[in-house]
């Protein structure tokens, strides 16, 4: 890690979101959103407009303009850079592209031998865009931390096998059960391809990072311990030895919290699938959390978005720390001011005393 790293300023070293990553209680109980730039933001609409969505991801000047418009709207205690976990594949030399209300679709699905062979290497050089763009942010953010991510390498080959978005991933289980060596090259394949995006993030200057492994719930704890840890560990410790704090998220996963958390992770993103205190309880109460405002109540009355942050607050004061966050990425229809509005309200709580 550079010497002028941003981690190493007093600013984000003591931020609220970094004190509560090391399991500490800051004065104020930080918050940010998963997918908190995007399509429910007009100036997200207004700046897109004419650029597809890898496009805008590799463009270093609007990728860095749209990681800093929410933290301006909302004053959250993260930005998290804006980009996709489909882009370091797209770096790669994949053909893939990101289909406006259907999501990544690939030119060609990876589902035997020889495709997995043939997967490209990321070259340190195509990451310059990244470097670019996250220089450009933590210049104009000296204060506020910023959040590196990558998808974890279930989630990605979950995308790669199926070849577009679907929501039981047939043909993904088949090849883990099949052939599960092509399916542990598959998997080492992204764990490489994700601890060099994650690596060019954090040297270029991001102070945490989040592991996206959105539909990992789906699998069984035997599976997730056979198939898929082996990979996101080697993911999370070479994270870990950059010395940044390590998120991993995912839904669904009351069953993996543990082997999750196992696998190398500092903080676990909660779902809506369970409690913050049922998940303090199960991860033997040393394990700072983030979550997990139902998304549900965003588009219900004022008093149930009240409620909900109110009761999210209360179960994550049972957990060593807690940074507050959506139980999954804002939806697109969601009123900004239901946003800002919870950011005020967790801002003006009094933090929690310590867990145990
Ligand atoms: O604000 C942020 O959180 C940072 C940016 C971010 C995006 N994608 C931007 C984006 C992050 C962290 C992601 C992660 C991501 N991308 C995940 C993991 C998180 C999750 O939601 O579970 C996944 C599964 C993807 C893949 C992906 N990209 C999907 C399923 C979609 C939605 C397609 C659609 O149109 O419904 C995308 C597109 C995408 N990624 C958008 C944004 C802002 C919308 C693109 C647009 O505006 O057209």
């Amino acid at each position: 890690m550079p010497a002028d790293h941003p981690s190493h300023s007093g600013a984000i070293a003591d931020s609220a979101l970094l004190s509560a990553c090391r399991g500490e209680r800051p004065a104020r109980t930080p918050v940010w959103f998963m997918r908190q730039a995007g399509r429910s933001l007009p100036e997200y609409r207004a700046a897109r407009e004419g650029t597809t969505m890898l496009e805008s991801c590799l463009d270093p000047a609007l990728a860095a303009e749209l990681t800093l418009q929410p933290v301006r709207r909302y004053g959250v205690d993260a930005a998290i850079f804006y980009s996709d976990i489909m882009v370091p594949l797209k770096l790669a030399g994949v053909d893939v592209e990101i289909e406006p209300g259907v999501g990544p679709v690939l030119a060609h699905p990876v589902r035997s031998r020889d495709d997995i062979a043939a997967l490209p290497t990321l070259t340190d050089e195509a990451l310059t865009p990244i470097r670019e763009a996250i220089g450009r942010v933590t210049t104009q953010l000296p204060d506020v931390p910023l959040i590196g991510f990558a998808g974890a390498p279930f989630t990605v080959a979950s995308y790669l096998v199926e070849g577009r978005p679907n929501r039981t991933h047939p043909r993904t289980h088949e090849l883990m059960h099949d052939d599960p060596q092509a399916w542990e090259a598959l998997l080492e394949w992204v764990a490489e391809v994700d601890i060099a995006f994650l690596r060019a993030q954090v040297l270029a200057g991001a102070s945490a990072v989040q592991l996206f492994d959105s539909w990992v719930g789906e699998l069984s704890l035997v599976d997730y311990l056979v198939h898929v840890q082996p990979a996101s560990g080697r993911v999370l410790r070479a994270l870990g030895e950059l010395g940044v704090p390590r998120i991993h998220f995912g839904t669904g996963t009351g069953h993996l919290l543990v082997a999750m958390r196992d696998a190398g992770a500092d903080v676990m993103g909660v779902g809506a699938d369970l409690t913050l205190d049922a998940a303090n309880e199960l991860l033997g109460g040393r394990t700072p959390l983030q979550g997990n405002i139902d998304l549900a109540v965003l588009a219900g009355s004022p008093e149930a978005v009240d409620a909900a942050v109110a009761a999210v607050l209360t179960a994550g004061g049972a957990a060593p720390a807690h940074i507050v966050n959506l139980a999954h990425g804002v939806p697109k229809d969601t009123d900004p001011d239901v946003l800002a509005h919870i950011v005020d309200l967790v801002h003006g709580a009094p933090a929690a005393v310590k867990g145990h």
